[in-house]
């Protein structure tokens, strides 16, 4: 008799890679590399989405105000290039919506046939946005889903084939680094059919000042939310980190042209992971990174468009020109 053997389906291994137990396994990786960091990713549980919406309340925190400068100008524009067919508009890291909310009223009064997909992976940013459209837009369609960005998308490509709007907005796309984003763009396109329009927001690189003090706001809510970080390990995986013993930094890199947030121990100091096994040791001023926020320029924008597949059919600015948000066509040979 030859050796009997299993071949691994993505099914068998779905109880192993739960979220709590990848959250763990990111926290002993980003915690063991000689520069040490935590993905960004983690910063949405519910606080950290609360903490979020604070965030976009700011004066500081710019990129918020441009978007809404944008949308509310714009908003009949966006449902010009949809308005013709029913349509999904697919709303990625949504959040609490209140900037769709800017063209969701444009699209019912002008009586289009869609359905709104918000897709957040905040299951409060969800379901509290639910409410709110109940309240708002009683004859609105909607069908949210709580995962990440290709989860929830690859879930709904399998439920629909109606021409597709999608919405990455709020330069969500900075935190990934340029060739992850391409990779994301990549990805997306993969999943999407042709002529479908993806609406994606860019922090436009501009006076250092201005982002410096968005990513240090005189508040502390940008520090409160970078904290949160920890206190997430210290509830969901048994971590023992003492907040007050951690500063918040952030600071833009004119080389990589990202501002870049950090958590910096003030005391030499060891920290226990009980979900992990591990003690982490931490010096006086060593830094833990816990996010990118790239800002790009035009032809960061256009190349990124031309190397994924994509036609860029409009840019749309705020009128101080700090951020774009730009409508691209998915274009395919076959
Ligand atoms: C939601 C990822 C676009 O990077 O500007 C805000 C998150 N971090 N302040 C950003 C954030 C610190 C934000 N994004």
């Amino acid at each position: 008799m030859p050796p009997t053997y299993k071949v691994l389906t993505p099914n068998d291994l779905d109880s192993i890679l739960n979220p709590r137990h990848e959250f763990a396994r990111e926290v002993l990786l980003g915690l063991s590399k000689e520069e040490k960091s935590l993905p960004s990713r983690y910063f949405y549980d519910d606080t950290g989405s609360h903490l979020f919406q604070q965030i976009m309340e700011l004066e500081e925190y710019y990129p918020t105000g441009c978007e809404r400068n944008i949308l509310t100008k714009h908003a009949s524009d966006f449902t010009d290039h949809v308005a013709a067919k029913p349509f999904n508009l697919i709303d990625l890291g949504s959040g609490d919506g209140s900037k769709t909310n800017l063209f969701l009223a444009d699209m019912l009064q002008r009586k289009c046939d869609f359905t709104y997909i918000p897709i957040d992976i905040s299951e409060a940013a969800i379901r509290e946005q639910g409410v709110e459209l109940e309240m708002r837009f009683p004859d609105l369609n909607v069908a949210g889903i709580v995962a990440e960005y290709f989860n929830g998308l690859l879930w709904h490509s399998k439920l629909s084939d109606r021409r597709n709007l999608i919405l990455f907005l709020g330069s969500n796309i900075g935190n990934f680094h340029r060739s992850q984003a391409r990779t994301f763009m990549r990805t997306m396109w993969n999943l999407l059919q042709p002529g479908d329009l993806v609406l994606i927001g860019f922090d436009l690189k501009k006076n250092i000042d201005v982002m410096v003090r968005a990513y240090n706001d005189s508040q502390g809510v940008t520090r409160d939310f970078n904290l949160n970080l920890l206190q997430r390990i210290n509830t969901e995986l048994g971590g023992d980190f003492q907040i007050e013993k951690w500063r918040h930094f952030a600071s833009y890199d004119v080389f990589s042209g990202a501002m870049e947030s950090y958590l910096v121990s003030r005391v030499e100091q060891e920290v226990t992971v009980e979900a992990v096994n591990q003690r982490f040791h931490f010096d006086a001023f060593e830094p833990i990174h816990t996010e990118y926020s790239y800002k790009f320029l035009e032809s960061d924008i256009q190349q990124l468009a031309a190397d994924t597949g994509f036609t860029i059919v409009e840019q749309y600015y705020d009128d101080r020109r700090y951020f774009v948000d730009s409508l691209w066509r998915v274009e395919k040979v076959v």
